[in-house]
Formats: C-alpha cells, structure tokens, sequence
C-alpha cells in the first residue's frame, strides 16, 4: 500500500497535496481498480474534511442546473477531480459512470437513490453522504444512481475523483419512467483550471 499522505495545509496547499498523493496512488496501484478506491477514500475524506481550498469560481451553482467543474486532470487521465455543485432543490437525472468513482461532500449534504442495471428504473437503495463523508461507485460494485440536493434552500457542494477524464467519457443517462438507456457525455462547466501551485 501506497504511504499514507497527511493533508495539512490550507488552502491551495491542500488541493495540491490531494493532486500530488492520488497520482502516487495510481502509479503504485497500476490499474488496481480495489486498491485506488481504499486508498483514495481516505485521501479524498482528508480533502473535504476542511473547507478552504476550492476557489470561489468553482462553486458557483446555476440558477437551473447542477454544475461540473474541472478542478485537475492527470495528464495520462488515469483520474480526474471535480466540484458538483447544487442549486438549492436540484438533482441529476439516473446515469452511470463506467469508471471507478469517489464522492465526498463538501459543503452541505446529497441524497442519492441506487439503481442495479436489471431493476431499472426502480430504486434498490438510498443514502444521505453529510459534509464529510465519502462513499464511491464503479460498475464493479454498482454505479447507477441519481443524486439531488439534500437541500431546498441552499448550494450543496460535493467533490469527486474518477478513473478517467470523466467529462470526456461516453456514458448513459437512463429515462425514469422506462428505464431506457441513452448515451451523454457531461463535459465540464468552466474553460479555466484553478491554480494548486501558488502560494
Ligand atoms: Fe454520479
């Protein structure tokens, strides 16, 4: 197992030691699909355990739809990190992710309901993840859901980790009523990056 990483500066400093632990991660684990999900939740539990880091620009919500921001992208996109952030009251519709996934909420809390690909478009599951708390996805282990604001009265902000440059990969949305597949790709929300790098 990779050595543990202590985030515990601020600001910028814990973006970037986020950005520097989780690609030592990936080059140890060489596609371990297991050992990143363990060793990347207590990673990514550090990084939303403060709230001090994400620059203003990357969680501002819209005023009708959920927002993606990309906050890095590994050059060789064998992860990528994003800010979710919700308007008060909205949710995603039911899709996948073909990838590995982690989710960690920053600011706020997200209710999810969990979807299996042969129960479609009936819920098998639900979860409430609080400031804090992180949970993760992957087709391995169940990656169908639909999220929403645990709030109808304020933004709620979640930061997730993904197995590729997640607003490039071909995925699917499913419809509610029928369940019935069809295919997206979610792109991203902002043309510039945040600086990790200054001081
Ligand atoms: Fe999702």
């Amino acid at each position: 197992m990779n050595e543990p990483i202590q985030v515990a500066e601020s600001g910028p400093h814990r973006l970037r030691a986020f950005i520097a632990a989780m690609t030592r991660l990936v080059d140890a684990a060489e596609g371990d699909e297991a050992r990143i999900l363990a060793g990347g939740r207590p990673l990514l539990a550090g990084l939303v355990a403060v709230d001090d880091w994400l620059p203003e620009a990357y969680a501002q919500p819209d005023p009708v739809h959920y927002r993606q921001y990309l906050l890095h992208c590994d050059p060789l996109e064998r992860f990528s990190l994003v800010s979710f952030v919700w308007g008060p009251g909205q949710r995603t519709p039911i899709h996948d992710h073909t990838v590995w996934g982690l989710i960690g909420v920053l600011r706020g809390a997200e209710e999810a309901e969990l979807f299996t690909p042969g129960g479609l478009p009936h819920p098998t599951g639900r979860e409430r993840l609080e400031a804090g708390m992180v949970d993760a996805v992957s087709p391995r282990i169940g990656d169908i859901h639909r999220v929403s604001n645990a709030y109808a009265d304020r933004v709620s902000i979640s930061i997730h980790v993904y197995g590729a440059n997640i607003g490039a990969v071909s995925r699917h949305v499913f419809d509610a009523a029928t369940g019935a597949p069809k295919g997206f790709v979610s792109g991203y929300a902002n043309e510039t990056l945040p600086n990790p790098w200054r001081n």
